[in-house]
């Protein structure tokens, strides 16, 4: 059966089918290929169509790969950002999107709860696409693991690591990604976190590894886990819309689960080094430079203001977060055009 998303959201992955998934995936890489061969310039697809990206927190990739994925199809874009509306303050997500609903062909929203992006897609009627909820970040995943899919070719049974904050929703995506791909995925962090991966996830992650391939396991020792990996992909060890104050307790809990060449070096030779961005990696943001300043003595791993990775690995050969980052435009272009249609 061919493939047709006309009208669907892309709320969360789980909702679609490995098929679907791995169309999205192709589907990015062959507009990858069209917009660096120029084809892009005389092919808009979407002229005289309308689009709204909300962000209830604030981004830099997410909002500019729609605003530029929109642009190269030929679609208009109204950006409404975290102060920019009364969305959910005076107005209630069902009446917004009724409203949002008539004047547009689709709609992005990044938010808190994944039930938002429900109602939006519900009472709007047209396409609502997740761009990142406490539970998932599935526009995301696609770039992810179209990035893999263009440095390994066929994913299934490579072998891939999410390290640090494994319960959040990076970390619940990777898994889903996995799942849909058939690689295996090792979820390394503190133990007291395997507790907090979502059961309903892994019990559908569980049925899609058997349909797929590849498998989940836990690990709490990053170079055991490294070995003959071909990714390893870690994310903020604090999320955004989390407090600052979580820093110290997360910096304690996960101060053992920092991407360093030790443990690149325990992977295969040929590993890659995956983030979803931003990254704290040196003192370069006023974050990190607070922390390294703040915990630098008690907790040393920090001192540098690196946090998940240390800007040793993020300045090597093997950090291909770039050209992952560079994938949310291509991969958010595939996801607009499968699902508004043309
Ligand atoms: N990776 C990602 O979603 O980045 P932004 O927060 O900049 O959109
Ligand atoms: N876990 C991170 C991902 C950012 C792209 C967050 O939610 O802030």
């Amino acid at each position: 059966m061919p493939v047709n998303l006309k009208g669907r959201s892309l709320d969360s992955l789980l909702n679609f089918t490995t098929d679907e998934v791995n169309y999205l995936i192709d589907l990015s890489i062959d507009l990858k290929k069209s917009k660096y061969q120029g084809l892009h310039i005389n092919n808009r697809p979407l002229v005289g169509k309308n689009i709204a990206i909300m962000f209830q927190k604030d981004s830099t990739r997410t909002r500019c790969a729609f605003e530029v994925a929109a642009a190269d199809l030929g679609m208009s874009v109204t950006y409404i950002g975290p102060q920019g509306s009364n969305f959910g303050k005076k107005e209630s997500i069902e009446d917004t999107a009724k409203v949002l609903g008539r004047f547009y062909d689709g709609i992005e929203f990044r938010g808190f709860a994944q039930a938002d992006v429900d109602a939006l897609a519900k009472y709007s009627g047209v396409p609502v696409w997740n761009g990142l909820t406490d539970d998932e970040h599935p526009t995301q995943i696609i770039a992810d693991f179209m990035t893999m899919k263009e440095k390994l070719g066929d994913l299934k049974g490579k072998k891939m690591v999410f390290i640090g904050d494994f319960k959040n929703n990076m970390g619940h995506s990777c898994l889903i990604g996995a799942a849909f791909t058939g690689m295996h995925i090792v979820l390394c962090g503190p133990q007291s976190y395997q507790k907090e991966v979502r059961k309903d996830v892994i019990d559908k992650c569980k049925k899609l590894f058997e349909l797929n391939g590849g498998s989940l396991s836990f690990s709490t020792n990053k170079l055991e886990a490294a070995k003959d990996a071909d990714v390893i992909y870690t994310d903020v060890w604090v999320s955004l819309g989390e407090p600052f104050e979580l820093f110290e307790s997360r910096i304690n809990e996960l101060q053992n689960f920092q991407v360093d060449m030790a443990m690149i070096k325990a992977a295969k030779p040929s590993v890659m080094f995956l983030h979803c961005l931003p990254a704290f990696h040196d003192d370069h943001t006023e974050f990190s430079k607070e922390i390294a300043a703040k915990f630098g003595a008690k907790f040393p791993v920090v001192k540098t203001g690196a946090m998940e990775v240390t800007d040793e690995v993020f300045q090597s050969k093997y950090n291909k977060a770039f050209d992952e980052a560079e994938n949310r435009m291509h991969s958010i272009k595939a996801i607009m055009l499968a699902t508004i249609g043309y």
